[in-house]
């Protein structure tokens, strides 16, 4: 089977900007987790408290190992949900933080709401993404951005 990074971490905190860059380095595919959702019309509503996309993780998993599968060269995969994959078919689980000042900086910029600035600096204050993935078993790299 090809080699498997995933990228996980909590909103902004730079999964796209490193798994980029690492793909790049690595000549490896760059797999954009949100057109995966896209184009198997996995988006199941939208949660309008919480202000996003309802995905079953179970459904993603399945698609990802697909690709995985399916996959002639290494795959860089971009996501806060990737972490659910099983580690049998994860080589590396890359885990992105930021300072929170930075971070509610950057969502900030986005123009979220308070609310939802408050709820993705919470997922990161409590390492949310970091502790289910050490939790599933993957190997684990956190990278600081
Ligand atoms: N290593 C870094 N140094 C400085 N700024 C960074 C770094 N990584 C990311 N950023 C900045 O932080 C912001 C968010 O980065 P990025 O879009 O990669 O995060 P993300 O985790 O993919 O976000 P999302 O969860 O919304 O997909 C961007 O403006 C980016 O320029
Ligand atoms: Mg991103």
């Amino acid at each position: 089977m090809v080699k498997v990074v995933i990228v996980t971490g909590s909103v902004g905190t730079g999964k796209t900007t490193v798994a980029k860059r690492l793909a790049k380095k690595n000549k490896a595919k760059y797999l954009d987790v949100n057109k995966v959702i896209e184009d198997y019309k996995l988006c199941e509503g939208y949660d309008e408290k919480r202000k996003c996309e309802i995905i079953d993780v179970r459904k993603l998993s399945k698609v990802l190992i697909k690709i995985i599968k399916d996959s002639k060269e290494g795959l860089v995969i971009d996501s806060h949900m990737s972490h659910f994959l099983p580690p049998k078919y994860v080589d590396l689980c890359i885990v992105t933080k930021c300072g929170i000042k930075k971070l509610r900086n950057r969502l900030k910029k986005r123009g979220y709401s308070k609310d939802k600035i408050q709820e993705n600096v919470d997922a990161e204050l409590f390492d949310v993404c970091l502790n289910e993935a050490k939790e599933i078993g993957h190997k684990i790299k956190v990278v600081y951005t």
